[in-house]
């Protein structure tokens, strides 16, 4: 589904990712944890073609997509990529229906079908009854459903999360965490989650854990030997 192979990436002197790899599997649901620093916003916006590495390839559902630029890249990334961030990032001035449809409408669905997949996407997580509330009317949980219903709309390969229940209290944490599980269970998503929060880590299919820009297996910290650093791990 996903398949990374030996990323590099440096911003100016800093080098921020040292050579990951990394393989993820359809309908897995993988999370990302490591300290503040350790690169997993960059790993996991180059994952999502937000970002381009300086070496390394990227495959995501068979496509080389660091061959692809412009209209195509953008096309490729509306299709089969579904971003949920920590700040939900809808548009205030929209409802959540007009918010979950944009994916669609930006890749030039007829309105019509695109408001009948929203309703359903919407009905689904539980929102029915919301889909004419602007952002401002809505709770914390229901903003970020929200925003995991507009990262469904145009059935994506893989749904990429930052930190999406950052901002969120311990009930709708624990409602958006399952609703993730939800997703695999019932719709067979691909989920990958940069997270802090050790409860849903530990609930994920497999957790990849960043250091200082390399994969680690879980035990090491910076006291371990750095020479012992896998950075080959799948
Ligand atoms: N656009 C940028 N320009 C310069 N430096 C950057 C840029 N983006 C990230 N960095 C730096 O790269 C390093 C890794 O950043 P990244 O955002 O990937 O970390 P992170 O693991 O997501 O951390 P956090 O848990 O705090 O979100 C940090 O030192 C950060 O300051
Ligand atoms: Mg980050």
């Amino acid at each position: 589904m996903i398949s990374l192979h030996d990323i590099h990436k440096s911003f100016a002197h800093l080098e921020v990712l040292k050579g990951v790899n990394l393989e993820i599997q359809p309908r897995e649901v993988v999370s990302i944890v490591g300290p503040s620093g350790a690169g997993k916003t960059t790993l996991l916006q180059i994952m999502g073609t937000l970002l381009k590495p300086d070496a390394g390839s990227l495959e995501i559902a068979g496509e080389n997509v660091l061959a692809l630029s412009g209209n195509k890249l953008a096309r490729f990334r509306c299709r089969h990529i579904g971003f949920v961030f920590q700040f939900h990032q809808l548009l205030p001035e929209f409802t959540a229906l007009e918010n979950v449809i944009i994916p669609a409408l930006i890749d030039h669905t007829p309105k019509s079908k695109a408001v009948a997949r929203a309703k359903e996407l919407l009905d689904f997580l539980g929102l029915a009854d919301r889909a004419d509330h602007k952002p401002s009317q809505l709770s914390g949980g229901e903003k970020q459903r929200v925003a995991v219903a507009r990262a469904l709309m145009n059935t994506p390969d893989v749904i990429l999360a930052d930190e999406p229940s950052g901002s969120l209290d311990t009930a709708h944490k624990e409602e958006l965490h399952k609703l993730f599980f939800r997703l695999r269970d019932e719709f067979n998503q691909t989920l990958v989650i940069v997270t802090h929060d050790e409860q849903l880590a530990t609930l994920t299919d497999r957790t990849i854990h960043l250091l200082d820009g390399k994969r680690v297996e879980p035990e090491q910290n910076l006291s371990s030997d750095p020479t012992s650093t896998s950075t080959n791990l799948q």
